[in-house]
C-alpha cells in the first residue's frame, strides 16, 4: 500500500517534471553535464523514515550546501566567539560570489556566500594529521550517513576556473580573516563543494539537524547539540542568498541551496527535505526545488512560523500511588495502607521536546504537588530533547522540591540520563523503570506509615499462607504433609514460560519475579510475589501453557499442589478444594479491581 506522503511527493513530482524553466551551471565547466531532467524528490523523518520520488540516488556535487555543515564544524573547532569575530551572520542581499566584505574589518557579511564559506573553510582546524577536507568530508559523512567522496573532475574543473574566488581569497588574508596563505583553504573550498551527495543524503542531512544533530539512520551525533541552532539559523537568515527574504517568506524553513541543483530544508524537531534538479534561476537557486519546497511548505503546513507548528504540552498525563504501583506484590493489609497514602507520591509522564514554552507547564505541576507529595517520579519515555533551559529548571525546582522534603526521581531517561545527572541531579535520582521508582517510593512512604513493616517479609508456615487463610488445623495438616517442597537459589528460574502449568506454588521464603522475556536478556518485571503468597495459579487453573517465567530472586523456599494432589482433594475434601478456588477467586478479584483503577488512571 502507498503512503499517502509518497503520494504527495508523487504528485508534485509530475507537476513540475516538465517543467523547462532555469539554465544548468555552466561557469564551473564540468557542471554543465548535468542531465537538466534530473528530479529527485525526498523527505525524511526525524526518526529515520525516508519517503522519496525520481532522481533521488542520482550522485551530483553538493556545492554550497556544504557551507552550512562545514560552518557548525568550525564553530566546534573554534567556537562562537572566535568565528563571529571572523565571519557575520547578516544577510548579505548580494549573490553568492558577491565580493561583500564589511567596510573596515573586511568579516564576510555570512558563512553562507562564498567569502563566508572561504573564511569558514580556514576557521577549521588540521587535528591529528587529518587535513581540513578529510576532517569536512568525515563531518559532512556522519551528517548524510554514508561516506562522501570528491568528484575529481568537477574539483579540478573549479580549481581551474576559480579566479573570483580567489581574488575574494586574498581579499580574505588581506584583512587577517584567514591568516595562512589562501591557496590551500581555497582548494580544500573547492574539494568541499565537490564531494557527491544524492537527493536522499540532504534529506538525511537535514533530519540530523531536525532531530538535533543526531543522524536518525546511524543513531550517531553527528553534530554538536550546541551549534545546531546556528547553523540553522544562518540557514535560514542567508541559506537562499538574495531570495532568502522571499523564501523564509513563502516557504519558512531553514535551507541551503547549491548550483550542483540541490536543495536542503529543514523543520526543525520533525524533518529533512531534499530536492534535486540542476536548472537553475538568476540567484542559483533550483528551478523545479523552489517550486517544489513552497508546494510542500503549503500543502503539508510545513511553514515554522505556521501556528500549529506549536508543540504540545509536555506533560502527557500524571497519576498517584493510590492508582497506579510498582509490580511488586504487598500483603493485603499492607497494600491497602499503601493505598491510603498512595497520593504522596505522584508521577507526571512527560512528552515531546522539552523547552522554556513546554516545560514550564511542568515546573508549574511540580510546585503545586509540592504541598502534596513526598515524592515525585518524573517519566522520559515520550520525551525527544530535553534542552539546557529546561535542564537548569529541572535542577532548579530539583533544589527547591529537596529543600521541601519532596524527593523529585526520574525514569526511563534513556539518552537525556546522562545530561539529567550532569545538571545536578545525580545518578542516584534516575532509575531504570517507572515501577523500580514506584517501589523505592512506596518503600519510603511504607517505612513512614509502618515503621514495623520488613521491606523482605520473614519465612512463614501454612497457616500465614493467604491462600490457606481460611483453612482448619486438621486441612492444614493434610495440606502440609502432602504438598511437594522445593527450594531454589536466587536467580533460579521456577517457571518457564510456554511450559505445561501442572504445579501452583506457595512461598514460604524468598520472594520471585514474574517477567516477560523481551530478547536479548531484556525482560519487562509484571510481578513480584513473597513469603506468604501464591503463584502459577492462572494457568493451573485453566490448564494453559505458562505465558512468563517465575525467577527466585532470593533463596526460595516453596510448597507445591501439583495437579494431581489437586484433583484428589477435590474428591476427598471437596470443601478444602472450595476453599482454595474461594481464595484464589478472591485475589484475582482484587487484581482485576485494581487492574481497573490502574487502566482508569492510565486512560485519563
Ligand atoms: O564557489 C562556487 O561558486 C561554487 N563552488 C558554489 C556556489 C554555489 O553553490 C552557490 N549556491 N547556489
Amino acid at each position: 500500500m502507498k503512503s499517502p506522503v509518497s503520494h504527495v511527493l508523487k504528485v508534485l513530482h509530475e507537476r513540475y517534471a516538465t517543467l523547462r524553466e532555469g539554465k544548468v551551471a555552466d561557469y564551473i565547466p564540468e557542471l554543465s553535464k548535468a542531465n537538466p531532467d534530473w528530479f529527485g524528490i525526498c523527505i525524511a523523518t526525524r526518526d529515520g523514515h525516508l519517503y522519496e520520488v525520481g532522481d533521488t540516488r542520482q550522485k551530483f556535487t553538493i556545492q554550497s550546501i556544504s557551507k552550512a555543515l562545514s560552518y557548525g564544524l568550525a564553530l566546534e573547532d573554534r567556537g562562537e566567539d572566535h568565528v563571529l569575530k571572523r565571519i557575520g551572520v547578516e544577510p548579505s542581499g548580494d549573490a553568492f560570489n558577491a565580493i561583500s566584505l564589511k567596510p573596515g574589518s573586511g568579516a564576510p557579511f555570512n558563512p553562507m556566500i562564498n567569502a563566508g564559506a572561504i573564511a569558514t573553510c580556514g576557521q577549521i582546524l588540521k587535528i591529528d594529521g587529518e587535513s581540513r577536507i578529510e576532517r569536512i568530508a568525515k563531518y559532512l559523512s556522519r551528517c548524510a550517513g554514508g561516506q562522501l567522496e570528491i568528484d575529481e573532475e568537477i574539483y579540478r574543473s573549479e580549481s581551474m576556473t576559480g579566479h573570483r574566488n580567489r581574488a575574494i581569497g586574498w581579499m580574505l588574508r588581506n584583512f587577517d580573516i584567514i591568516e595562512e596563505e589562501p591557496r590551500e583553504i581555497l582548494e580544500t573550498y573547492f574539494q568541499q563543494c565537490s564531494l557527491k551527495v544524492t537527493c536522499a543524503d540532504l534529506a538525511v542531512m537535514g533530519a540530523t539537524l531536525a532531530n538535533q544533530g543526531f543522524n536518525p539512520i546511524t543513531g550517531e551525533r553527528a553534530i554538536a547539540h550546541e551549534y545546531v541552532d546556528n547553523v540553522l539559523g544562518v540557514m535560514a537568515s542567508c541559506g537562499m542568498y538574495d531570495w532568502s527574504g522571499e523564501w523564509i517568506y513563502r516557504v519558512g524553513l531553514p535551507a541551503k541551496s547549491g548550483v550542483g541543483g540541490g536543495i536542503l530544508a529543514v523543520l526543525p524537531g520533525q524533518l529533512g527535505i531534499g530536492v534535486f534538479s540542476p536548472p537553475l534561476d538568476e540567484q542559483g537557486n533550483s528551478v523545479r526545488g523552489i517550486r517544489v519546497c513552497m508546494d510542500l511548505a503549503r500543502e503539508l503546513s510545513l511553514h515554522m512560523f505556521n501556528p500549529s507548528a506549536v508543540p504540545q504540552p509536555a506533560l502527557r498525563r500524571s497519576y498517584n500511588a493510590s492508582q497506579v504501583n510498582s509490580r511488586r506484590r504487598l500483603p493485603a493489609i499492607t497494600f491497602r495502607e499503601l493505598r491510603r497514602y498512595g497520593d504522596r507520591i505522584r508521577v507526571l509522564e512527560l512528552q515531546g521536546p522539552l523547552l522554556f514554552s513546554t516545560f514550564e507547564p511542568v515546573i508549574r505541576e511540580l510546585v503545586k504537588q509540592a504541598a502534596y507529595c513526598q515524592h515525585i517520579i518524573l517519566n522520559f519515555t515520550y520525551v525527544f530533547s530535553v534542552d539546557a533551559v529546561s535542564l537548569r529548571m529541572l535542577h532548579q525546582v530539583w533544589q527547591q522540591l529537596a529543600e521541601a522534603g519532596v524527593r523529585l526521581i526520574c525514569c526511563h531517561a534513556g539518552r537525556h540520563g546522562h545530561p539529567i545527572a550532569a545538571a545536578g541531579l545525580g545518578e542516584e535520582s534516575l532509575f531504570t523503570t517507572e515501577d523500580a521508582a514506584l517501589e523505592s517510593c512506596e518503600n519510603e512512604v511504607l517505612a513512614g506509615i509502618l515503621p514495623h513493616h520488613e521491606m523482605v517479609p520473614p519465612p512463614v508456615g501454612l497457616l500465614d499462607c493467604t491462600l490457606f487463610s481460611r483453612c482448619d488445623a486438621a486441612e492444614l495438616e493434610l495440606l502440609g504433609s502432602r504438598m511437594e517442597s522445593a527450594s531454589y537459589a536466587a536467580g533460579d528460574t521456577i517457571i518457564q514460560s510456554g511450559s505445561r502449568a501442572d504445579e501452583l506454588f506457595v512461598l514460604t521464603s524468598g520472594s520471585v519475579e514474574v517477567r516477560l522475556n523481551l530478547g536479548n536478556k531484556r525482560y519487562q518485571r509484571l510481578d513480584v510475589f513473597s513469603s506468604g503468597m501464591s503463584f502459577g495459579e492462572l494457568a493451573f487453573l485453566d490448564a494453559s501453557p505458562r505465558s512468563a517465567d517465575v525467577v527466585a530472586t532470593a533463596g526460595v523456599e516453596c510448597r507445591i499442589i501439583t495437579r494431581a494432589l489437586f484433583e484428589e482433594i477435590g474428591h476427598a475434601h471437596p470443601a478444602l478444594k472450595a476453599k482454595i478456588l474461594n481464595e484464589i477467586a478472591l485475589q484475582l478479584c482484587d487484581r482485576l479491581r485494581q487492574a481497573n483503577i490502574e487502566i482508569s488512571a492510565l486512560r485519563n
